[in-house]
């Protein structure tokens, strides 16, 4: 008998050659509005900055002259002879260390140059890099040396040796005195160089020679690169460490981070060799140095301005332990226990003390806030501990309400962790500073690293953290750990982890923030840049995802009564914002399979019948932005209908979404 035509049709739609078509099975999830884990930590997700990768000089802090003051180890490097016409000259390195050992060094220009002009080209950091139209200030400290009559021309040129900018200066007095100029550049060039040419015959004496945009971050004189730090400020981020890392350490203790000396007048500043310089052979940057024109004020201020709390790590009597692990001997401790509570003097003291004073006198009266302070870097074993109870000992009793972040060493286990956990939780310190690179897997594998972890104890700060993936990519030149999709997957994937356990994990930052594309030691890194240019990389979007949707308190989100931690390739976690009534979702898929999805909200009504999502995936996971490409991956926007408390949403393979589902009041 021949079925009837309704049938066939029927089966024609569920049948194909190979047999039945499945539909694809929706995994419901269900947020447990009404019930409240715990508070989120506001500065839950932060910032870490540290001077590696020209991440300060060379980066975020302006200035575009290298070696200003000629107190690189080579006086002369970044610096040129030049000469134009006819003109002759003589260029000396001159040291006054007795009469000024912050700055010693100057250069003595004798000019022969009743035609043409004879001076000093400076190359910039990898070039300047220069916009059209932008205002530029130049300013320098001279002094005549003998008779004679010259002046200055500044003079801006592009990487084709044509004038983009000009300025004179003349007047000089055998005393020293700054200078200054301003000038408009005709050109755009990320390779442009400075020209200070002297005309005339005569010897001039120069010092702090300098150039930096007008366009600064608010505009500040001598200020921080402002889409540098509009980036940092896109993050809203909860906290900003400062200044790292090992560069907190030294090398050794000569050359370790001394907050004191980069404060107070720009000049006295006394320059060090950057630790990163050497530390590589294969990524050396011989002429990366720290002139500290971003110190510990700019640093204060930088967090203030992006509503950041400030988070300054001082040294704790201890080189870097992988490079010479020297130590201060506890009977000489003093002094570095000394520049810890001057540091919070210097943050929080009236104007009437000596470091309160000091910072009144740089321009903000108003004491900064301070509330935590790290103790070290990475340091272990019974050296850090016997030199942690001191500081912890003067700081607590003297500034009761001060939070100490100390250190479990440079890897989330081992021997090192083992020893470090149990004596912090001994000496009850206020946060134990996890850090973690680590292979995508291993971030895959942690999202419940710390579901068992005591409550009780000191809270964690995972201070540093990036998940290096080596998975190869044709575009990858030197087949190197990259910014690339599958880090950014795992990253967010763990970050559920850190957020479903807000109760103990109370802040959070990845490491480390800035590269220069053409001055890197380490990678991956948040941010890249050149001259001209910065990008997001795909790990700052989840970064700001994250920091951007945290919500006010962690509520369950539960796949058949259990936490969304890796079944399934499926990582999810929730909040509540009580200031916004929103409940907030992340959804994490790291398999390539697409899924659909039912989101189910229970104690809380839906408000609105329109949902924010927001979507961050690559179809491959070898995929990353670029300075040239810088959209690869981007975060798409939507808004997603709401039926009867429930969301269906099918979510695509390897990726990230967020959820803004706004309720009656939480
Ligand atoms: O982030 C780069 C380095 O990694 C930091 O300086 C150090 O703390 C860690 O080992």
């Amino acid at each position: 008998m021949k079925k009837p035509f309704f049938m066939a049709l029927l089966l024609a739609a569920v049948l194909t050659p190979h047999g039945p078509v499945k539909a694809q099975p929706v995994t419901k999830i269900t947020i447990q509005a009404n019930k409240p884990i715990c508070e989120v930590n506001p500065a839950m997700w932060g910032i870490f900055f540290e001077d590696i990768n020209f991440a300060a000089d060379g980066g975020l802090y302006a200035e575009l002259v290298k070696n200003r003051s000629f107190e690189f180890l080579k006086p002369m490097m970044g610096w040129k002879e030049t000469r134009q016409g006819n003109a002759s000259g003589k260029i000396l390195i001159e040291n006054r260390n007795d009469e000024n050992s912050n700055n010693p060094r100057f250069a003595r220009v004798s000019a022969n140059a009743e035609t043409g002009a004879y001076g000093l080209t400076n190359e910039g950091f990898r070039g300047m890099g220069i916009t059209k139209d932008k205002s530029y200030n130049f300013s320098v400290m001279v002094r005549t040396f003998g008779e004679g009559n010259v002046k200055i021309r500044v003079e801006l040129v592009n990487s084709n040796g044509e004038k983009i900018g000009e300025a004179s200066l003349s007047g000089f007095t055998d005393k020293w005195a700054k200078y200054t100029a301003s000038f408009k550049s005709s050109g755009t060039d990320a390779k442009a160089r400075l020209n200070i040419l002297l005309e005339g015959k005569g010897t001039l004496d120069l010092d702090m020679i300098s150039l930096f945009p007008q366009d600064t971050w608010k505009n500040r004189p001598n200020g921080l690169r402002s889409d540098l730090v509009q980036l940092l400020a896109d993050l809203k981020p909860g906290f900003i460490r400062f200044p790292g890392g090992c560069i907190v350490e030294g090398h050794e203790l000569a050359t370790r981070y001394q907050w004191k000396k980069t404060v107070g007048n720009i000049e006295d500043r006394k320059l060090i060799i950057n630790r990163w310089n050497t530390e590589f052979p294969a990524h050396s940057t011989p002429d990366y140095f720290q002139s500290y024109g971003l110190g510990f004020f700019e640093y204060f201020q930088l967090s203030e301005d992006i509503g950041a709390e400030p988070l300054p790590i001082i040294n704790c009597g201890m080189a870097c332990q992988y490079n010479t692990g020297e130590v201060a001997q506890l009977s000489e401790l003093d002094p570095y226990v000394q520049d810890a509570l001057d540091l919070i003097e210097f943050a929080n003291g009236t104007t009437s003390t000596k470091w309160g004073k000091l910072r009144a006198e740089m321009g903000h009266p108003a004491p900064f806030n301070l509330k935590m302070l790290g103790v070290g870097n990475e340091q272990w074993d019974e050296q850090y501990i016997e030199r942690l109870k001191i500081f912890q000992k003067a700081i607590k009793d003297k500034y009761p309400d001060i939070k100490l972040i100390t250190s479990a060493g440079p890897s989330p286990d081992g021997k090192q962790f083992n020893y470090l956990w149990p004596e912090l939780k001994k000496l009850n310190t206020d946060f134990v500073d996890e850090h973690y690179y680590k292979s995508p897997d291993w971030f895959l594998k942690n999202a419940q690293r710390y579901d068992n972890y005591d409550r009780k104890g000191p809270k964690v700060f995972a201070g540093e953290y990036a998940s290096h993936s080596t998975k190869a990519n044709k575009n990858d030149k030197n087949g190197e750990v990259m910014n690339n999709w599958d880090a950014a997957l795992s990253e967010a994937a763990f970050m559920t982890g850190l957020e479903r356990n807000a109760e103990v994990v109370n802040m959070a930052s990845y490491a480390p923030l800035f590269a220069h594309e053409e001055a890197w030691q380490w990678r991956p890194n948040l941010i890249w840049f050149d001259n001209l240019r910065s990008i997001a990389t795909p790990n700052y979007y989840v970064q700001k995802l994250f920091a951007n949707n945290k919500g006010t308190n962690v509520v369950p989100v539960l796949l058949n009564n259990e936490i969304l931690a890796g079944k399934d390739s499926l990582y999810a976690s929730a909040n509540i914002d009580k200031k916004t009534n929103e409940v907030i979702v992340k959804l994490i898929n790291v398999s390539a399979k697409p899924q659909p999805f039912e989101i189910i909200i229970e104690g809380a009504s839906v408000a609105k019948k329109s949902v924010y999502c927001q979507t961050l995936s690559s179809d491959k996971l070898t995929n990353f932005n670029t300075l040239d490409n810088p959209k690869t991956i981007v975060p798409i926007e939507k808004n997603l209908p709401f039926k009867s408390n429930r969301l269906s949403v099918k979510v695509e393979g390897s990726s990230i979404n967020l959820f803004r589902i706004p309720c009656k009041k939480l």
